[in-house]
């Protein structure tokens, strides 16, 4: 039985709709005991504001925490210096003028339907003056539901349909597996899969970089090396709620040999460590078959949308 906060939808004040993603908040890390002590001594005297609920925790709120640790991400990582970040207080947005990271991000849209079309067209006019793409992500907490549609009449498109997936944390984990000839590194410097050598990867290592030496550290790089040869990544972001496992990959030439499903378990252990309950992460066709075997469960769906092409400053 899951032990979990409803928070009423008549008291989202500060923030405005932002807060409807949290509505149900589930108890994903130590924090949580304190929580729900003073929640439920609050409980008397707002009952209409929340309430404390024991019973298993409803999907929608797993997969809006997976949604949410995305939103938060996006927030951590707009800290660093030269990237702007716009809270609107229905939708979080990035934009670095000029530079090639970390991506223009629009997150943890909470439009309501009648302005839904008119917001859209306000953040992509935004973009379409820089001459610079939009990244929109879309996920099971967004709301209208139908906003996809929305993005694409605008002239978006979809790139990817993510699984959004759910894993409770072990605080007591098994060994971790090796694989023969590879080390595995846990640091706050990322390990770049490619050279370093354009403006472009430049820009984005340094900004990894910058995201990996914020304080408090939320943030956790994992690599896998053979023979001083950078061969797979991971990286886990330490939300609010949850812990989130982001950018998996493994270069082809070493696929299929325990290095992602390691470098997976590494970031689990060390959220499970810091007092995690629940982990969450996007899953591409690639990695939901690994991600199954280590525990973790569809919630939901998560999809990145985009106007414009790669490189964010040219349309
Ligand atoms: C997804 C990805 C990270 C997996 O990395 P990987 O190192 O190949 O992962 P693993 O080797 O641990 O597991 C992959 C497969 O090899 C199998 N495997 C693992 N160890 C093995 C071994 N010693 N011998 C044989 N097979 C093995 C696994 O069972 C798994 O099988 P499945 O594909 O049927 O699920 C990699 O394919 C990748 O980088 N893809 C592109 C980027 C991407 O999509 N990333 C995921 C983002 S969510």
């Amino acid at each position: 039985m899951d032990r979990w906060l409803e928070c009423a939808t008549a008291d989202r004040v500060k923030g405005g709709t932002r807060l409807s993603i949290c509505e149900i908040q589930p108890p994903m890390d130590s924090k949580s005991d304190r929580i729900f002590k003073a929640c439920q001594d609050s409980e008397d005297r707002f009952p209409t504001r929340m309430k404390v609920r024991d019973s298993p925790l409803p999907e929608a709120a797993l997969a809006a925490a997976v949604e949410w640790n995305q939103v938060e991400r996006v927030g951590w990582m707009a800290r660093v210096a030269g990237v702007e970040s716009h809270d609107d207080g229905d939708v979080f947005w990035t934009y670095s003028d000029g530079e090639f990271w970390p991506g223009n991000q629009v997150v943890g849209a909470q439009f309501t339907a009648p302005l839904a079309r008119a917001r859209v067209a306000a953040l992509l006019r935004y973009h379409l003056e820089r001459r610079a793409a939009c990244n929109w992500a879309i996920g099971s907490a967004t709301v209208p539901p139908g906003l996809g549609t929305i993005l694409r009449e605008n002239g978006f498109s979809c790139r990817i349909h993510c699984r959004a997936m759910v894993a409770t944390l072990n605080s007591q984990p098994g060994a971790l597996g090796s694989v023969q000839g590879v080390d595995f590194q846990q640091s706050d410097v990322p390990v770049p899969l490619q050279p370093v050598t354009t403006p472009r990867r430049r820009a984005q290592f340094d900004g990894w970089v910058a995201v990996g030496r914020l304080r408090p550290q939320r943030v956790w790089y994992f690599g896998a090396i053979d023979s001083s040869i950078p061969v797979g990544t991971a990286t886990l972001f330490e939300g609010e709620r949850a812990a989130g496992i982001y950018d998996v990959e493994v270069i082809p030439s070493h696929q299929g040999r325990g290095i992602g499903t390691r470098l997976v378990r590494e970031a689990m252990d060390l959220a499970g460590q810091h007092g995690f309950r629940t982990a969450v992460l996007s899953a591409t066709a690639a990695g939901h078959g690994l991600y199954t075997r280590l525990g973790f469960r569809d919630v939901g769906v998560l999809s990145s949308w985009r106007y414009g092409r790669m490189r964010q400053r040219t349309l």
